[in-house]
C-alpha cells in the first residue's frame, strides 16, 4: 500500500460513513454506525495500525490524515446523534398495562335513562321530537291564543322575524317538551303512551336557570282515562324515582293545554332543608284540553288523556337531594363537580 492508495481508503471510509448516517433515522442506529466506524474492530483503526506498512517517510501524512477523518467521523456522528429523535417506544409486553382513567355519563344522561327505564316498565315509549320547531307545536296548538301574552312567560328563543307559514308561524327554539303532544297525536298511534325527553329552551340565565335544560313529558291517551290514572302514574314514578316512602300530591293550578290542571309536589325526607313544610314543587300535569286533542285529530267524545312536564335537572338535583349554589355549573363542563356523581 502506498500514501496514495491510504488516503483514498480515508475517503471512501468516510463517504461510506456518511451514506449511512444519511439514511439512519433512529438513535440506535446512530449508535450501531459510530460501532462500526470507530469501534476497535472498525476499518478505520485497522487502517490506522497497518501505518507501518507505509514508507517510514509517508508515515507522518497518513497518521495526520487518519485522525483528521477520526475527528470527522465523530463530528458527524455526534450531530446526527443530537438531531435524530428519542427511539420509538419498545413493546415489552410484560410490562403490567396502562390504566386509562374511565370517565362516565354526565348526570343529566343518567337522568334520561333513569326516567325512560322507569316509564317502559309500564308501557310509555320513548320518542324525540324536533327542537327547533314551528310556533304552532309549540303554542298554537296547545290552545295558545295568537298573541296571548303567555307565549311571553315562556320567553321563547324564536328563529325567525316573521311569520313563515300562515299556520305556522315562526320557528323557535321548544320552550317545553309539550310542542310534543300534538306531533304525537298526529302520528295516528292509539292509545298513546309517549314519553318525550328533549332539551329545552328558554330565555333566562342566573343562578337557578341555564337557557337550555331538559325536561320530560309524559302524554297518555285512551278511552275512559281519568285523573285517577294520572295520579296513578305520578304516584308510581315518584316512588320509583325518589324512593319507596315519597309521596305525591296535586294542586290545582292553570296551563292553556290541561283542564284541569295541577302543579305537582313531592313529600321531603324528615329534616329536609329544602321546600315549603315538607313538600317539594316538581312540575306541571293536568287532563289533556278538549281542544288540544282536536288540533291533534283526536275526537275529545271518544277519548281523553293526561299529560305532565317535569324538568330533568331539577329532579335528579331533588333525588341526589345535592344542593347547587349555581346550576349552571352542569353544563360548564368542570370535571371537579362532574366527576362527583
Ligand atoms: N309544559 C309545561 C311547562 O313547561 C309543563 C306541563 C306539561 C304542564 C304537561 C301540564 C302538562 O311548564
Amino acid at each position: 500500500m502506498n500514501l496514495a492508495e491510504y488516503l483514498n481508503k480515508l475517503l471512501a471510509i468516510e463517504q461510506e460513513c456518511t451514506n449511512f448516517l444519511t439514511a439512519a433515522n433512529e438513535k440506535t442506529e446512530v449508535s450501531d454506525i459510530k460501532n462500526k466506524f470507530l469501534g476497535r474492530k472498525s476499518e478505520l483503526t485497522a487502517l490506522l495500525r497497518s501505518i507501518v506498512e507505509l514508507r517510514p517517510e509517508e508515515r507522518g501524512e497518513a497518521g495526520k490524515a487518519a485522525n483528521e477523518t477520526r475527528t470527522k467521523i465523530e463530528s458527524l456522528v455526534n450531530q446526527k446523534l443530537n438531531a435524530t429523535p428519542e427511539n420509538a417506544e419498545v413493546l415489552d409486553v410484560s410490562l403490567p398495562g396502562d390504566k386509562f382513567s374511565e370517565g362516565h355519563l354526565h348526570l343529566t344522561t343518567q337522568a334520561i335513562k333513569e326516567i325512560t327505564k322507569i316509564f317502559e316498565k309500564i308501557g310509555f315509549y320513548k320518542v324525540r321530537y324536533p327542537e327547533v320547531d314551528w310556533d304552532w307545536y309549540a303554542f298554537t296548538s296547545l290552545n295558545f291564543p295568537l298573541n296571548h301574552p303567555a307565549r311571553d312567560d315562556w320567553e321563547t328563543f324564536f328563529i325567525d322575524k316573521t311569520e313563515q307559514d300562515p299556520k305556522l308561524g315562526k320557528r323557535v327554539l321548544t320552550p317545553h317538551t309539550s310542542s310534543g303532544q300534538v306531533r304525537e297525536m298526529q302520528t295516528g298511534r292509539m292509545p298513546i303512551r309517549m314519553i318525550n325527553i328533549s332539551k329545552t329552551y328558554r330565555r333566562q340565565i342566573d343562578i337557578s336557570h341555564t337557557p337550555m335544560f331538559h325536561q320530560f313529558e309524559g302524554l297518555l291517551i285512551d278511552k275512559g282515562i281519568t285523573i285517577a290514572h294520572l295520579k296513578g302514574v305520578l304516584d308510581y314514578f315518584v316512588k320509583e324515582f325518589f324512593g319507596p316512602d315519597r309521596k305525591v300530591r296535586i294542586r290545582p293550578y292553570n296551563f292553556r293545554f290541561t283542564e284541569p290542571s295541577f302543579e305537582v309536589d313531592v313529600s321531603l325526607p324528615d329534616g329536609s332543608k329544602i321546600g315549603k313544610n315538607g313538600w317539594l314543587e316538581i312540575g306541571g300535569a293536568g287532563m289533556v284540553h278538549p281542544k288540544v286533542l282536536e288540533a291533534g285529530g283526536i275526537d275529545p267524545k271518544v277519548y281523553s288523556g293526561f299529560a305532565f312536564g317535569w324538568g330533568v335537572e331539577r329532579n335528579k338535583i331533588v333525588q341526589k337531594g345535592i344542593q347547587i349554589d349555581d346550576i349552571r355549573i352542569l353544563y360548564q363542563n368542570d370535571i371537579r363537580f362532574l366527576k362527583q356523581f
